[in-house]
């Protein structure tokens, strides 16, 4: 028997003020559009915005429904709108941001659902590059992973299928 481990950096960041510029102005974008999220039932308001390599933004937010599995998380709208808006041009970053409406708080960043680190993970395996995460609340401390890989130790991919 041997251990091996998994573990990955992460850089924590005190406010936007201190984030890359264009990390910042996507932050703001996915917290602004978390406000207009369809949450009636979680009331729990999420908002993802995508920086694209042509330099255009393509935003998403959680739709949720009284059947809740027909319901989808705001990274994968964000993900299948930039996908459909402009097919194969690659992302640079995601920015996700929340608010949860029934505590009125957003303190400390949104770490993203399984499905959604997983379905994040298939665009950047298939754009072959890295795809920058950054999660941040309303307030509080801002997180930046610099590749989805990160966030899925040991992760399944379409490799295994060939
Ligand atoms: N949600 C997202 O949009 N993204 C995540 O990464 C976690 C959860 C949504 C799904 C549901 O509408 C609500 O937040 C509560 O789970």
């Amino acid at each position: 028997m041997k251990k091996e481990n998994a573990s990955f950096e992460y850089e924590v960041f005190d406010s936007v003020d201190s984030l890359p510029a264009a990390d910042g102005l996507l932050l703001e974008k996915a917290r602004a559009v978390a406000r207009k999220a369809y949450a009636p039932y979680s009331n729990f308001f999420v908002g993802a915005a995508l920086l694209l390599q042509n330099g255009q933004t393509v935003t998403g937010t959680n739709q949720e429904n009284a059947a809740s599995p027909a319901g989808l998380c705001a990274e994968r709208v964000a993900l299948s709108a930039g996908a459909s808006l402009y097919p194969g041009v690659p992302i640079l970053t995601i920015a996700i941001s929340y608010f949860n409406n029934k505590t009125n708080t957003s303190l400390s960043p949104l770490s993203p659902c399984g499905i959604c680190r997983q379905s994040l993970l298939e665009y950047e395996l298939r754009q072959q590059q890295p795809i920058r995460v950054v999660l941040g609340g309303m307030e509080g401390e801002i997180w930046v992973i610099n590749e989805v890989k990160m966030l899925l130790p040991l992760f399944f991919s379409g490799t295994a299928l060939m």
